[in-house]
């Protein structure tokens, strides 16, 4: 059994840099012989299309047949917008913007119409989030700064799917990244980046119904351990949350972004076909613990028990 999606087009909507989970997660569709478009911020994607053409990216692209990771299109993306004309003309008229045509939800709909027929993908992966006010308390967080971090990060994710579903073929799949903040108080996640969490993971719930009963497709998120990409460290608190999560999970590792690629293959894959509304957590397991180790915690559950053992 072999997870094959040759013949079949990924977007990764979130990818700015070879760092975070969206480059690893469009790097193993492409090992899983997918073609792969990708959509960026305007304000991170020119220093990354730099980089990328300068060769400084080809370590990370290196595939595991020697070929270097292609995509087939780059398309600039500010999720916070549906259309065009919601931008503010400050935006609009940014330089980082101003070049790049339609960088709406709609926009990157449209081009890939244009670019590749009136069915232009079968997968779209979510891997982006952005909260202003991400470094303060929720309580201390304005209407502005608790709005803005929804409507980047959780109505994007229906926005597309709203988008995107209509031209897709039953089966195809639809997934974000989400974070146990949702559920659990992960002090420093501030900004209501935690209840645009919560509310990404009631949204899967319903947009699978409602998109599964409409189009056919599936829509599941998955619930990733924490990771010091380029987004967690603005949070300033990355470090000593990744090392609180190795010391205490079940599988104590580190997680890396191969670990969340693999998963975002599997379930958008054939193999996963009846897994929709789903939160799935690839975090080694820390999501099931209820208590820090604590002395001798380990030693209680190491040592021989006085189970029988076989031979
Ligand atoms: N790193 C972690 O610890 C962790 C844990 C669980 C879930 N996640 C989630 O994984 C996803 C990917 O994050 P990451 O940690 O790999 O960091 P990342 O910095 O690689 O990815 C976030 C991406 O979002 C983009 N972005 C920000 N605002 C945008 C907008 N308005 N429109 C379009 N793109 C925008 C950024 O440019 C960046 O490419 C996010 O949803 C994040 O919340 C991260």
């Amino acid at each position: 059994m072999k997870i094959d999606f040759t013949g079949k087009r990924v977007l990764v909507a979130g990818v700015a840099d070879d760092v975070g989970f969206g480059f690893a997660i469009a790097k193993q569709f492409a090992e899983a012989g997918a073609k792969v478009c990708i959509a960026g911020w305007p304000p991170a994607l020119g220093i990354f299309e730099t980089v990328l053409r300068r060769g400084k990216l080809d370590e990370s692209r290196k595939m595991s047949d020697g070929s270097l990771l292609e995509f087939e299109r780059i398309y600039p993306l500010d999720a916070s917008f549906d259309t065009l004309d919601q931008a503010p003309a400050a935006i609009k008229e940014n330089k980082r913007y101003a070049e790049r045509g339609d960088f709406s939800i709609q926009g990157l709909v449209d081009r890939m119409v244009a670019d590749f027929g009136p069915s232009p993908v079968d997968v779209v992966i979510h891997s982006l989030a952005n909260g202003p006010e991400v470094a303060k308390p929720l309580l201390d967080t304005t209407r502005e700064g608790y709005l803005a971090a929804l409507s980047a990060s959780s109505y994007s994710f229906v926005s597309m799917v709203r988008r995107f579903a209509p031209l897709m073929k039953p089966g195809s799949s639809f997934l974000s990244l989400t974070y146990l903040a949702s559920e659990r108080v992960i002090p420093r996640y501030g900004g209501g980046m935690s209840s645009a969490k919560a509310a990404l993971e009631a949204d899967t719930r319903y947009l699978a119904f409602e998109a599964g009963r409409r189009f056919g497709v599936r829509v599941n998120t998955i619930s990733a351990g924490p990771y010091a990409s380029r987004a967690a460290n603005v949070t300033g608190a990355i470090a000593a949350i990744v090392n609180f999560y190795e010391s205490n999970s079940p599988i104590p590792a580190m997680l890396t972004p191969e670990n969340v690629a693999h998963s975002s293959v599997f379930l958008s894959s054939p193999f996963a076909s009846a897994i929709t509304g789903t939160t799935l957590y690839v975090d080694n397991g820390f999501h099931a613990m209820g208590k820090a180790l604590g002395e001798g915690d380990l030693d209680w559950v190491l040592k021989a028990g006085d189970v029988p053992r076989v031979g």
